[in-house]
């Protein structure tokens, strides 16, 4: 889809991260940007960087575990931008601790985040795109949308959701001028693991390995801002982590028998 300098994208999860970086690429392009998070401080201090394209930049905090307030953040955005053009679901929230002990309430958490988060603030923005027979709806998935490794179950499986979600809408809004990519990203060097959450409900608070070593969020941005550009459908960024998509279509027991010594640390 071709976009106009002044177009707007509505990011979330863009207080850390991979959503920073969108943030800041969008921001560089002199795109309207729009930034949530739960964390205003931390979008405060963006928008303070860019402070030269200030007019640019709309700070919509919200809290995608709360979904009754989503329609209500949604209708401020709108009446103060007028439109917007992609949303990017990016915000996240990561585990560690098996599925014995992971207590439901976190199952749920993680579901309510990563998921319905995602589908709530969707649903609440998509009238407006049908409206205008215009919009591109991406979504951060994980290379953990299509595997599921060890101490990973909620995460995993609020991952595999979102492609089951917005593949069906996909092909219910495909003629309605509605564009839809789900980014799979592998080891991506953020705060992602000292956010995860343990059994008890607490932040795991440590540096994996595997991300410290993994693709920086600047260039996954860069590489999910093209697959948008150029209307994939689907993407696999990362390292050579991301050979398990591979492996789970053309060799599914051999990885099975992997992912059971494997430790996503
Ligand atoms: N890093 C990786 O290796 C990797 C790999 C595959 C996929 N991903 C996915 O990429 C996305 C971004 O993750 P990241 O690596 O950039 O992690 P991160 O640095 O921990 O950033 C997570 C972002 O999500 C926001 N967030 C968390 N809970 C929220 C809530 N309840 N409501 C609203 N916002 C919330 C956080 O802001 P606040 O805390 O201020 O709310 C933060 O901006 C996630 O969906 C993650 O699953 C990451």
């Amino acid at each position: 889809m071709k976009y106009a300098a002044n177009s707007t994208v509505w990011i979330t999860g863009a207080s850390s991260g991979i959503g920073k970086a969108l943030a800041e690429a969008y921001i560089k392009k002199d795109w309207q940007v729009i930034l949530s998070a739960r964390d205003e401080n931390k979008l405060t201090e963006i928008s303070n960087i860019y402070n030269h394209a200030r007019d640019n930049i709309t700070l919509a905090p919200l809290d995608l575990s709360k979904h009754d307030t989503i329609p209500e953040v949604v209708k401020t955005v709108l009446a103060k931008v007028g439109k917007v053009d992609v949303l990017i679901n990016n915000a996240g929230v990561s585990q560690r601790c098996d599925a014995i002990s992971t207590p439901l309430e976190i199952d749920k958490y993680i579901m309510n985040v990563n998921y319905f988060g995602a589908v709530a603030l969707t649903k609440a923005l998509l009238p407006a795109m049908l409206a205008r027979k215009r919009g591109h709806i991406a979504v951060i998935s994980s290379v953990q949308g299509k595997i599921g490794t060890r101490n990973r179950s909620a995460y995993a499986a609020s991952k595999h959701a979102l492609h089951g979600f917005f593949d069906s809408l996909r092909a219910e809004t495909a003629g309605e001028g509605i564009f839809i990519t789900l980014a799979c990203p592998g080891w991506i060097k953020t705060d992602i693991s000292l956010n995860a959450l343990v059994a008890d409900g607490s932040k795991y608070d440590i540096r994996d390995n595997r991300q410290e070593k993994g693709l920086n969020p600047e260039t996954c941005a860069k590489r999910i801002i093209r697959a948008i550009e150029s209307g994939k459908e689907e993407v696999i960024i990362g390292g050579w982590e991301t050979y398990a998509v591979w492996l789970k279509r053309f060799a599914p027991r051999l990885l099975s028998r992997l992912l059971r010594r494997f430790e996503a640390k």
